[in-house]
């Protein structure tokens, strides 16, 4: 089955939505197999946002990562990464639709409260980014049975 990463971001963190985005991932059938709280540091932020290296706004969104822990979540399921992309919604949050995490908690282009991986491929890179391999976990979920059919479980 596919996974991917998401990041709960500052905001999200100082404005006490943690447990409501979680939440979110969690009765959608999602399921989750790493979960912590870390404090970002300029390697890893370099590395993570390196596509946006020389943008006007990359300094900034490296402090802006940097000013307290996140939320680092790995999550299972069917076409995964659509999935939570979907449940996010795109960039910008003043015009990302209701109902989604940014067009219910956010108006901003960089304070966006979350990130997720963009493609299967950049997921398992950054899974392994910010989890150690004993810190994801393989488990049975018993709901899995009336989140999925029989068929959809075999992918
Ligand atoms: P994310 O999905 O984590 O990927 C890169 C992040 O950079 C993005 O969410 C935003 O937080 C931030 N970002 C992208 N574009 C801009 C922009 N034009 N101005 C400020 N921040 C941006």
């Amino acid at each position: 089955m596919e996974r991917t990463l998401i990041l709960l971001k500052p905001d999200a963190l100082q404005r006490n939505l943690l447990g409501q985005i979680i939440g979110r991932f969690e009765r959608k059938g999602l399921k989750i197999i790493g979960l912590k709280m870390i404090k970002l540091n300029e390697e890893l932020l370099t590395e993570h946002y390196a596509h946006h290296q020389g943008k006007p706004f990359f300094k900034d969104l490296v402090k802006f990562m940097k000013s307290s822990p996140v939320v680092a979540m790995a999550l299972e399921g069917v076409e995964a990464v659509e999935a939570v992309r979907l449940i996010c919604g795109p960039t910008l949050g003043r015009k990302a639709d209701a109902g989604s995490i940014r067009g219910d908690f956010s108006m901003s282009q960089q304070h966006n409260i979350i990130h997720a991986s963009d493609s299967p491929k950049t997921a398992e890179k950054e899974i392994w980014r910010f989890f150690n391999s004993n810190e994801i976990f393989d488990y049975q979920k018993f709901d899995m049975p009336l989140v999925y059919t029989d068929e959809e479980l075999k992918i």
